[in-house]
């Protein structure tokens, strides 16, 4: 078969981690008789330096012909000071948008032969951990209504949360789909003490699933106490639906606890199989080009790619199988690294993985 896929670098570490998903897709293409066409797009930064605006029409074109996208990540010092609606971050969002792709999954699980790098001790996560949050990801905050202005002399700035119910039932659909097919329990996150919104998605979560998944059982933890379970004892959830602001946050803390950030991977998707797939940490411009980052995230974003959006399951465990065996063999970049492994930069780390299928 021939897959079209849009590659969206962006910046800082982006081009980096994208060369070695490639590198690794193409192997696979190799072993298992696929064609993976890619073509290039510029989001972020650096289309605001090309085109003056971080999503060119070009780029949303490009998505929406392809198969699927892989993305990098986007910003960096250069555009921070740009005002909300031109920076980096606006292009992600935006294309997000465009493509339709509500449903965030972020399976944030404790790697065999990882558990040194977790910050938790032995005893919390010595039985694995395996969190897939699944994420509202074209609702909320993010894109509610902005303001920024001066009453009464003060300077001020708002932005909205706001769901509404068929937002709330869709994501949640996803989460009882993925639920059916594992523990049967959703825990569902929000903040329904306070926010008039998180009492709407409270409500609208248990209707929905007693409805349509009458065997799933739904269990709601607010948002702060959920960010206290998840260092106190981790293993004590599967499948987890929050909002896209909580989603963004939550996600973070699970990565790290399951190791690293640079290990978690996402998928986003709407109603079609056209999804974008990226590593869930940001661009780093910190260390973009010394080759030291983590590529582990992004190759497991293109495995997620072959089986959620091209139902290549038997490619995907190979990458899967490929990334454990590296890390059985003691290959860490740095973010993972600990005393007695060996410290891998990115580019030798892809080709390890990639010589592993
Ligand atoms: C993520 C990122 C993005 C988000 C930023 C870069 C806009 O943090 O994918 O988690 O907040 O969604
Ligand atoms: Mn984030």
């Amino acid at each position: 078969m021939k897959y079209n896929i849009a590659v969206l670098d962006g910046d800082g570490i982006g081009p980096e981690i994208c060369a070695a998903a490639i590198e690794v897709l193409d192997k696979i293409g190799a072993k298992y008789g696929h064609v993976f066409n890619f073509k290039h797009y510029y989001i972020g930064g650096c289309a605001i330096d090309k085109f003056g605006e971080p999503l060119p029409q070009s780029t949303i074109d490009g998505c929406l012909a392809s198969d699927s996208v892989l993305l990098g990540a986007v910003g960096g010092y250069k555009w921070d000071d740009l005002p909300g609606d031109s920076r980096p971050e606006k292009g992600l969002l935006g294309i997000r948008k465009a493509m339709g792709l509500y449903s965030n999954i972020r399976p944030a699980k404790l790697w065999k032969n990882l558990a040194d790098a977790s910050p938790l001790k032995p005893a919390l996560v010595k039985n694995g951990v395996e969190i897939i949050i699944v994420r509202e990801l074209t609702g909320g905050i993010y894109f509610g209504k902005r303001e920024r202005g001066v009453e009464n002399g003060a300077e001020f700035a708002s932005d909205e949360e706001r769901y509404t119910v068929p937002e709330i039932e869709r994501i949640m659909r996803i989460a009882c789909e993925l639920a059916a097919k594992r523990s049967k329990r959703v825990v569902s996150v929000d903040k329904a003490n306070v926010l008039e919104s998180s009492r709407l998605w409270r409500k609208t979560v248990h209707e929905y699933a007693k409805k349509h998944f009458p065997d799933i059982t739904v269990e709601d933890v607010l948002v702060d106490n959920m960010a206290m379970q998840i260092v106190k004892n981790p293993a004590q959830f599967d499948v987890v639906v929050t909002s896209n602001i909580f989603g963004d946050i939550l996600s973070d803390e699970a990565a790290q606890v399951t190791g690293s950030i640079g290990m978690l991977a996402s998928s986003s998707l709407g109603d079609t199989k056209r999804g974008l797939y990226e590593p869930i940490h940001g661009s780093a411009p910190d260390i973009a080009g010394k080759d030291i980052c983590n590529p582990i995230a992004t190759i497991l974003a293109a495995a997620m790619m072959l089986r959620d959006s091209f139902s290549l399951t038997e490619e995907y465990a190979a990458i899967e199988n490929a990334v454990q065996r590296a890390l059985d063999d003691g290959y860490r970049t740095a973010d993972i690294y600990v005393e007695g492994t060996k410290k891998t930069g990115c580019r030798e780390m892809a080709k390890i993985i990639a010589g592993n299928i």
